[in-house]
């Protein structure tokens, strides 16, 4: 036999046992097993955890046969990024998972980008073939309409990872009542000047388009005041997550030496006991007389009132394929392809979760750098809740519904126009620079998430 045929018959021999061994280690999930069961096989083959827990486990890689270095900063990067482990416990436990991580793993596996190449390549077994995608993909479908229906998008839309907001959430009239006059009351503020609405004021979509708000004697806050619109679909409230219901939310301000300066609720409770109208119909709704808890729970009632339901995007996913212009809906494709709706998604585009501000690039060097701005107590986020150092510069996503109007943008307000908050997004947290014509484009996609102001 020639050389030259024995190299050929050599390398078809090579070829077959490759694709056999290709085989044998990418076993497609049982099709006949649940869901979850399905989606923790391919995440277990996939070695999705090596790279993706709170705290890297970087000794393991040191038996690996090659790239050690390289792999060590992925293992790091990953860990930062995304931590799989809850989504992996409530797939073993038959739990709802959460919104954000079914959306941070659909768009992977759309992407064909995770595991990483360098990693498949070492770890033979662990790529996403075609049927572990598939049961993937169909996986987040079927978790996504038991935890998250969407009765309100049409057909088509079902699996969006955003939804529309429903028309109204349930709430009770009469404490809504007396809620909305005590957030529009300044008697709150220890010296009568300041209400809830002086920072959220219901014509400027819940916000007082300040970078820092002004409280009580003129004294400033050190973070943005996000809207008080939709705030009732946030996971918890403030960007460190500080209050876990909107009730909570409402005890914090009255007493604040900044905001409202009121020394305590009892003192609140005798201001407001002087108008003795007002009381009385109170107490008709609440036996128990004016307290912390009766006040704080009417303003929470009323706030349930201030969600935004039809924006043009919205009665789009409910199937009026005109509510958004040609620009708007290509803006929503680039919206989904920049990964902007992982963390932005749900019913309030945000409010699901923390994340951390400058996944991709340093954003605080940079704001350092350009607006001689250096670090606060308010940029550490969620760290000041927890000591932990993981969550060190990790904020609440915020809602992007009504966005157009609530500038000036970020936790910092440092960022003054839609655009440039659209376009550092893209640089910080996803990694990609977007050109100025794709800007312009998320940018008319956002401003269709503009809804009429909430019926009084
Ligand atoms: C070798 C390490 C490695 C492995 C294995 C790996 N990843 Fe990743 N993953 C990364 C890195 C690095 C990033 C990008 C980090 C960044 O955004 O800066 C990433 C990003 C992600 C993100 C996006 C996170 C976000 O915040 O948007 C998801 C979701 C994800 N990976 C899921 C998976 C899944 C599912 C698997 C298993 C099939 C997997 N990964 C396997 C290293 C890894
Ligand atoms: C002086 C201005 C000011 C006043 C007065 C004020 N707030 Fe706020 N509000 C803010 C700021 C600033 C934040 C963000 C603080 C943080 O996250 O640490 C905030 C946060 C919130 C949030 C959380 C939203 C989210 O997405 O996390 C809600 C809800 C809210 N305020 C409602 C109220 C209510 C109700 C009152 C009256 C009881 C009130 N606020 C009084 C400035 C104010
Ligand atoms: C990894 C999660 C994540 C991704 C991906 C992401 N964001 Fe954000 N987004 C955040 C967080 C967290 C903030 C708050 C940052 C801060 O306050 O410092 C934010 C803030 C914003 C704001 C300002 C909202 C406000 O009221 O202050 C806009 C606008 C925004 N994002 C749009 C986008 C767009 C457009 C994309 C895609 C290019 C995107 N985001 C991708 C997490 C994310």
């Amino acid at each position: 036999m020639k050389t030259s045929s024995k190299i050929l018959i050599g390398a078809g021999v090579a070829v077959v046992a490759l694709a056999v061994i290709y085989r044998a280690v990418n076993i497609a999930p049982d099709k006949d097993a649940a869901v979850s069961e399905q989606m923790l096989q391919v995440i277990g083959d996939g070695g999705c955890v090596d790279c993706h827990t709170s705290e890297p486990n970087l000794p393991f890689y040191s038996t690996w046969p090659i790239a050690k270095t390289l792999i060590a900063k992925h293992i790091e990067d990953g860990c930062k990024a995304f931590d799989i482990e809850p989504m992996i416990a409530s797939l073993q436990n038959g739990e709802p998972v959460g919104e954000v991580d079914l959306a941070k793993v659909e768009k992977t596996v759309l992407d064909g980008s995770m595991p990483l190449a360098q990693y498949y390549l070492v770890h033979w077994g662990s790529s996403l073939t075609k049927a572990k995608q598939a049961a993937m993909l169909e996986g987040i479908r079927t978790l996504r309409a038991e935890y998250y229906p969407n009765p309100l998008a049409c057909a088509e839309f079902v699996n969006e990872p955003i939804r529309p907001i429903p028309d109204s959430v349930p709430y009770d009239p009469a404490k809504a009542e007396l809620g909305k006059v005590l957030y529009n009351d300044t008697r709150l503020s220890a010296d009568g000047t300041i209400s809830c609405a002086s920072c959220h004021a219901i014509e400027t979509y819940g916000v007082d388009n300040k970078r820092y708000s002004e409280g009580i004697n003129g004294q400033l806050g050190g973070v943005n005041a996000p809207t008080s619109f939709n705030a009732v679909f946030n996971f918890v409230q403030f960007w460190d997550g500080r209050a876990a219901t909107l009730a909570e939310q409402a005890g914090g301000p009255p007493l604040n030496p900044v905001e409202m300066g009121s020394k305590d609720f009892e003192e609140i409770a005798a201001r407001i006991a002087q108008d003795k109208v007002f009381t009385k119909r109170f107490v008709a709704v609440y036996p128990e007389g004016l307290s912390q808890e009766t006040i704080t729970d009417a303003i929470a009632e009323y706030e349930k009132t201030l969600v935004t339901p039809n924006c043009p995007f919205d009665r789009y996913l409910k199937g009026d394929a005109q509510a958004m212009t040609a620009e708007q809906v290509e803006g929503y494709e680039i919206f989904k392809d920049y990964s902007c709706a992982t963390c932005h998604c749900g019913v309030n585009m945000g409010g699901l979760s923390y994340e951390l501000m400058g996944k991709r690039a340093n954003y605080f060097e940079d704001r350092e750098l350009t607006l001689k701005s250096g670090l606060t107590d308010g940029d550490n986020g969620r760290w000041a809740q927890t000591g932990v150092e993981r969550d060190r510069y990790r904020f609440k996503t915020p809602t992007l519904r009504n966005v157009a109007m609530t500038w000036p943008y970020y936790h910092d307000g440092s960022v003054e126009t839609l655009e440039q908050a659209i376009s550092m997004m893209s640089t910080y947290q996803v990694g990609r620079k977007m050109s100025e014509d794709k800007v312009a484009k998320v940018k008319a996609f956002l401003e269709a998430q503009t809804a009429e102001l909430p019926a009084e």
